[in-house]
């Protein structure tokens, strides 16, 4: 078995801090289902930082995190409109479409990254009962192709959505890179551009099975927590999930962990084109797009996992976590030089 993995910021551990947190709070008996002190603080510190009006909900994973996000301010017979690359309609199984019974408009894109133009395309014959209505837009950010939206582009689709009455959901997963990355709060990047709805991540970032969907100017719906409970997303022992945001948040840990994450893969991607390995996106955050020939790529995967992005074009996805080291990068970039030449 080997621990060197470029497979998944999903492959690292939990961060020490956060167990240790878990520990701290791992005594006594305490109400169940949310109804605690350690997630009352961590609700108000939600509002501290995303603002006033702000409600948390906390669910064990992104896939539960998404399907509430869409649930909530969609009917069965209504539709989201994302990229064909995102999430919800790649990786989670068709989550949506069986548990929220919604259809997913899917467009292609070269970069991760829905346009208004491409939206204002599938705006057309809404009120028709023969289609879809769609109600809702998501945005992945940072994107499944380790690419960002500014604030600037974030703002303005918000604006186009809502003249169009559509909310917008954003798909934080990896919303530390992206903050890191852009040097903004989550507040400025989501609040304050207009996000309605956001699935934080925190479990690719240090945390365990931690993740919270966060409604920041439109409000809840008044059934969230039946939602919430109907799609088996309320734990019990609420506090173990909601109490590892404390420390992450109030510590800075998010910031850390995605400064470490967003380097290494930049520290890959140069070490990558020095050894002449060709790079095929924008590194953003902590993913690295590049091209490893299949003859290359069969004798490096057993010592290293990673995934293949396009067989066809021989592209792979390079993932750095917080705790990914140099020395791990150095002796890839040094196989693959060896297996090349
Ligand atoms: C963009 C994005 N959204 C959501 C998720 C969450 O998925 P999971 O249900 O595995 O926690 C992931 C995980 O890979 C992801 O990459």
């Amino acid at each position: 078995m080997t621990n060197y993995t470029f497979g998944s910021d999903n492959h690292s551990p939990v961060h020490p801090r956060i167990l240790q947190y878990m520990e701290k709070i791992n005594t006594g008996a305490m109400k169940a289902y949310g109804y605690d002190p350690v997630t009352a603080e961590a609700e108000k510190l939600f509002k501290t930082i995303f603002g006033a009006e702000t409600e948390v909900y906390f669910v064990f994973n992104g896939t539960g995190a998404n399907i509430l996000s869409i649930r909530s301010f969609l009917q069965p017979f209504q539709a989201v409109i994302c990229a064909d690359t995102a999430h919800i309609n790649c990786d989670e199984c068709g989550a949506p479409e069986f548990i929220n019974g919604v259809k997913l408009l899917y467009l292609p894109n070269t970069n991760g990254k829905l346009t208004i133009d491409q939206i204002a395309s599938k705006l057309h014959g809404r009120g028709d009962e023969h289609h879809n209505d769609p109600a809702i837009v998501s945005i992945t950010q940072s994107t499944e192709l380790g690419t960002l939206y500014t604030l600037k582009e974030l703002k303005e689709i918000t604006e186009f959505c809502h003249s169009k009455k559509l909310k917008v959901h954003m798909d934080g997963a990896r919303i530390s890179n992206a903050a890191v990355a852009l040097g903004c709060t989550f507040k400025e990047m989501t609040t304050d551009v207009g996000i309605d709805v956001l699935s934080f991540g925190g479990t690719k970032n240090g945390l365990l099975m931690a993740e919270a969907v966060v409604f920041l100017n439109s409000g809840a719906p008044v059934w969230i927590k039946h939602l919430r409970k109907q799609n088996m997303q309320l734990m019990s022992k609420m506090r173990y999930i909601a109490g590892q945001f404390l420390p992450y948040l109030q510590e800075e840990l998010w910031k850390e962990n995605a400064q470490k994450a967003n380097s290494m893969a930049q520290y890959l991607r140069k070490e990558l084109i020095e050894a002449g390995v060709e790079i095929t996106r924008n590194t953003d955050v902590n993913a690295v797009f590049c091209r490893i020939p299949k003859q290359i790529k069969a004798k490096i995967l057993p010592l290293y996992f990673f995934y293949t992005w396009d067989e066809d074009a021989d592209e792979v996805r390079l993932m750095c976590s917080f705790t990914t080291q140099e020395q791990e990068i150095d002796d890839f970039v040094t196989l693959i030089r060896e297996t090349t030449t």
